[in-house]
């Protein structure tokens, strides 16, 4: 028996929250959008309620040492110790990649990125006219693969100025290693293309493969002088209602230009709320990141063994990290419907549909675990209730 208890349910409808207050329909079980449906450290929600009492929430100014504590997570979690001073700020980190689009872009360039992945990587792209140019990931053994081949032609476009790195993988929860980081780094930096590396999920790193999480910028100062890292207590912490994030920025010439630009729509400063959450998460709340790590596992070997005993003809894909998990629902194939329909339509249940993440996630669902394991087996009967009803599999097939 842990310290924190994840088991417990919180009513979150009602509460002012997309996950569950989006549906009109009450009786969905949202298990779409990357946030949790677990309460935050003690720590973090004491030191909010201590602002609050507080009273007066004026203009806020960051203490000098307000990125300290990051920098020590990250030498203590990752081996690598940035500068604060390379620190900077967004509301948020798809924020940043509009920032980027209309700091560092112009209409026309072109940006790379690896696909399936995160939507709001092309959906800035697009809504700042940036081409995109898709290095398609390949599944191998039943996990994402990157085809270098493809990625070092694309590379050679003149017209192509950035790349979108997504480390860990949203959806498909891979960590590239540093042989691929070295790889994908050095080929950018060759052909002058930035990286812009988001590593929202980097904390959220399971403990049955032993791998740790490498930041881009600490594989060579090379690669770290020609990127950008978006990092964030939100995932980790589940903070992301506070809008608080901290992109990486180590190249003093490209900071300042992300600073100018930020000053140009007259954002200054973070948020006083997240300013006070983000020092208090990195300075204590790893004994709760750390319990909760373990419960994700747990939720992660449940479904696992669920889905392999209920619906084998589902794909699971293994994840490194993130509480993200992307399951391949190709075997199903639904007449005149999605399969996402018929799993919200006759199973009630909301998962976040694969073709939202681009070319390659056509088959696919993704299904959020970071919710009380009970939710969770909720949401998993509630797929095998639908596809039932829609008559896509035999019921005996089922059990
Ligand atoms: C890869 C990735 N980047 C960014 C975000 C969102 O970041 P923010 O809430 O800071 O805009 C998410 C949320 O799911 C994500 O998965």
């Amino acid at each position: 028996m842990g310290n924190y208890n994840f088991d417990t349910r919180i009513e979150r409808r009602g509460s002012g929250c997309i996950k569950w207050d989006r549906s009109e329909e009450p009786d969905i079980l949202p298990l779409w959008i990357a946030d949790m449906d677990f309460a935050v450290a003690p720590e973090i929600k004491e030191a909010l309620q201590a602002r609050v009492a507080h009273g007066v929430f004026g203009y806020p100014k960051a203490p000098d040492d307000f990125y300290e504590p990051v920098c020590d997570w990250m030498e203590r979690r990752f081996g690598y110790r940035p500068e604060r001073e390379w620190f900077s700020h967004s509301p948020g980190i798809v924020a940043f990649f509009h920032f980027f689009c209309k700091g560092f872009l112009k209409p026309g360039d072109k940006v790379l990125m690896q696909m399936p992945v995160y939507h709001h990587f092309f959906g800035a792209a697009e809504k700042n006219s940036v081409e995109v140019v898709k290095n398609q990931l390949l599944i191998k053994n039943g996990r994402y693969e990157i085809d270098f081949s493809d990625f070092e032609n694309k590379a050679k476009d003149p017209g192509v100025k950035a790349f979108f790195l997504c480390n860990p993988h949203n959806p498909g929860g891979r960590m590239w290693s540093r042989e691929e980081l070295q790889r994908l780094g050095r080929i950018c930096c060759e052909n002058n293309i930035l990286i812009i590396s988001d590593e929202i999920h980097c904390d959220l790193v399971y403990k049955y493969h032993g791998k740790r999480h490498i930041p881009l910028a600490s594989v060579s100062q090379e690669i770290a002088m020609n990127s950008i890292t978006c990092l964030a207590p939100s995932k980790t912490f589940n903070l992301a209602g506070l809008q608080t994030s901290i992109p990486l920025i180590p190249n003093p010439v490209l900071k300042a230009r992300y600073e100018q630009m930020l000053d140009s729509f007259g954002i200054f400063r973070p948020n006083l709320f997240g300013l006070t959450a983000l020092p208090a998460a990195y300075r204590y709340g790893e004994p709760w990141l750390e319990e909760l790590l373990e419960y994700l596992e747990g939720n992660l070997r449940y479904l696992r063994s669920w889905m392999s005993e209920h619906l084998p003809m589902v794909k699971v894909m293994e994840p490194d990290a993130s509480y993200l998990v992307w399951m391949d629902f190709s075997a199903i194939k639904p007449a005149g419907r999605t399969v996402h329909d018929v799993l919200l339509e006759e199973g009630w249940v909301w998962l976040e549909e694969g073709c939202e993440f681009g070319d390659g996630g056509e088959a696919f669902e993704r299904v959020n675990i970071a919710c009380p394991r009970a939710t969770l087996a909720e949401g998993l009967a509630r797929i095998q209730r639908g596809l039932e009803k829609a008559d896509l599999i035999k019921k005996e097939e089922a059990r």
